[in-house]
């Protein structure tokens, strides 16, 4: 069942979105060489709190983090580690805010420092791509649009979209229906209404979309080792049209 939010609830997840902006806004000249993710896991944190607010990831199905972390081949759910991040790394952080039972859910990639080119297009196409899916995100078409759309355009610039981890419903529950795949047929599935929220999140990698989890039970990679990043925003599906509601 899709959970119907009113204009009311929807200004309350912005609230939470405008905190979860604002850590990421933070972070862009926290996060550089030398740093650990822990230490990113840590500052994260301390900036909720200081806001009101609760890291919502913190202790959902077990995960031990404020955030997530995930390190060049970690797809997602890297666990923050004492590991310093160097010149050439790209980080995505992940995290979800809960601000007074409201949430709001967006990742973000981090280059450390100068990266190599195809770093950097990997980060600029995966950015572009949250944004084609998001412009899909209107009240009549469906799911699959906003899917294809990411799917077509990232895989005309070389990239694979992963398919093991997708895109959800999001409001009081960190995982709602519907379901958002960032790949597949357009004009199939469930049809957008004003009211839904849903995040938008494709994961994209240099090489193959296959993902494998490590022994902590979390951790996604590549099985092929190639470089994966995310970008990730919280939308509200409006009368006019897609409202970011994580808008940095
Ligand atoms: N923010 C993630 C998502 O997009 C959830 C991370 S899983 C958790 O759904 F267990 F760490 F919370
Ligand atoms: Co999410």
């Amino acid at each position: 069942m899709i959970i119907i939010k009113s204009k009311d609830e929807i200004l309350k997840m912005k609230k939470a979105g405008e905190i979860l902006a604002a850590c990421h806004r933070e972070l862009r000249t926290f996060i550089r060489p030398g740093i650990t993710t822990l230490e990113i896991d840590q500052f994260v944190e301390a900036f909720l709190k200081k806001n009101g607010a609760l890291p919502e990831q913190k202790g959902y199905h077990g995960y031990p983090f404020a955030t997530c972390t995930s390190v060049n081949d970690v797809i997602c759910h890297g666990f923050p580690s004492q590991t310093l991040l160097v010149e050439g790394d790209i980080v995505t952080v992940d995290m979800v805010v809960n601000l007074d039972g409201w949430l709001a859910d967006s990742a973000w990639s981090y280059a450390i420092g100068n990266v190599s080119e195809k770093s950097q297009k990997l980060l600029d196409v995966t950015k572009e791509s949250l944004y084609k899916g998001i412009e899909q995100a209107v009240a009549g078409n469906r799911i699959g649009d906003i899917s294809h759309a990411i799917q077509v355009f990232a895989e005309a610039q070389g990239f694979s979209v992963v398919r093991d981890f997708i895109g959800h419903g999001i409001g009081q529950e960190m995982h709602e229906e519907p379901q958002v795949p960032h790949y597949g047929p357009p004009h199939k599935g469930t049809r957008l209404k004003a009211g839904m929220v849903l995040t938008i999140e494709p994961m994209l990698n240099t090489g193959k979309y296959h993902s494998k989890i490590d022994q902590d039970g979390w951790t996604a990679r590549t099985v092929d080792g190639g470089l994966s990043a995310q970008y990730e925003h919280t939308i509200a599906i409006t009368e006019d049209g897609p409202v970011i509601l994580t808008e940095q």
